[in-house]
């Protein structure tokens, strides 16, 4: 069974893309398990806190959660076609220090899902994180297709409550692709 790690890219309190990752998590198939890691007290990256304080406590406890895992969920929101900064800002001192790397990220299976208000669904955000991955030698996972959800204000209702049911079931058989993958990974490795 796989154990994963959520991370969602918006601080907004009615985030979508939280709501889209809470829904994936309620989705994950029994057995398998997902922590929620929260980034939104990550300092801004700064490489002389690095070098003269060290990995602040709160990016390092997210780091030793996401060693552990077999695989990582990220929910993108996309701001101006691109990558949002909150959420960047996360991955780079997640990846600090490079000698860490290897233990932390490098083979991690990873998959992206994304809500817009728009029409794109985060298309752009998800194309934009694939040479962020390559990089830290990720395993972007691509077998269950691309998750996004557009219009997001009108697949959510008022209340925060999803109300489109083929998105609830897209995100179902999604989530599930992507936990059975990261089981099937963690067997080949072992
Ligand atoms: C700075 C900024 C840039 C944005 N750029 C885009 C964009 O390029 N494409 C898009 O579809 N939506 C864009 N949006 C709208 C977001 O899709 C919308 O705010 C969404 O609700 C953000 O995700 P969240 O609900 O998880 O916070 C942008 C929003 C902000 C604040």
């Amino acid at each position: 069974m796989a154990q994963l790690v959520g991370i969602a890219g918006s601080l907004r309190k009615h985030s979508y893309n939280r709501g889209l990752l809470q829904l994936a998590a309620a989705h994950l198939p029994a057995g398998h398990g997902i922590t929620i890691a929260e980034i939104g007290d990550f300092p801004l990256y700064n490489e002389d806190i690095e070098n003269n304080v060290g990995i602040p406590e709160i990016v390092a406890s997210v780091k030793t959660a996401i060693a552990k895992a077999d695989g990582i969920l990220i929910a993108t929101p996309e701001y101006n076609h691109g990558i949002p900064g909150v959420l960047k800002n996360a991955i780079d001192w997640i990846s600090r220090p490079p000698q860490d790397q290897a233990r932390v990220l490098h083979g991690k299976p990873v998959a992206l899902i994304g809500a817009t208000v728009g029409t794109f669904g985060t298309a752009f955000a998800q194309d934009a994180w694939l040479p962020v991955f390559r990089a830290l030698r990720m395993s972007a996972w691509s077998d269950g297709g691309s998750f996004y959800l557009t219009r997001a204000g009108e697949a959510f209702g008022p209340d925060g409550q999803l109300r489109d049911a083929a998105v609830d079931k897209r995100l179902a058989a999604y989530i599930a692709g992507f936990a059975t993958a990261c089981e099937q990974m963690q067997t080949k490795g072992s």
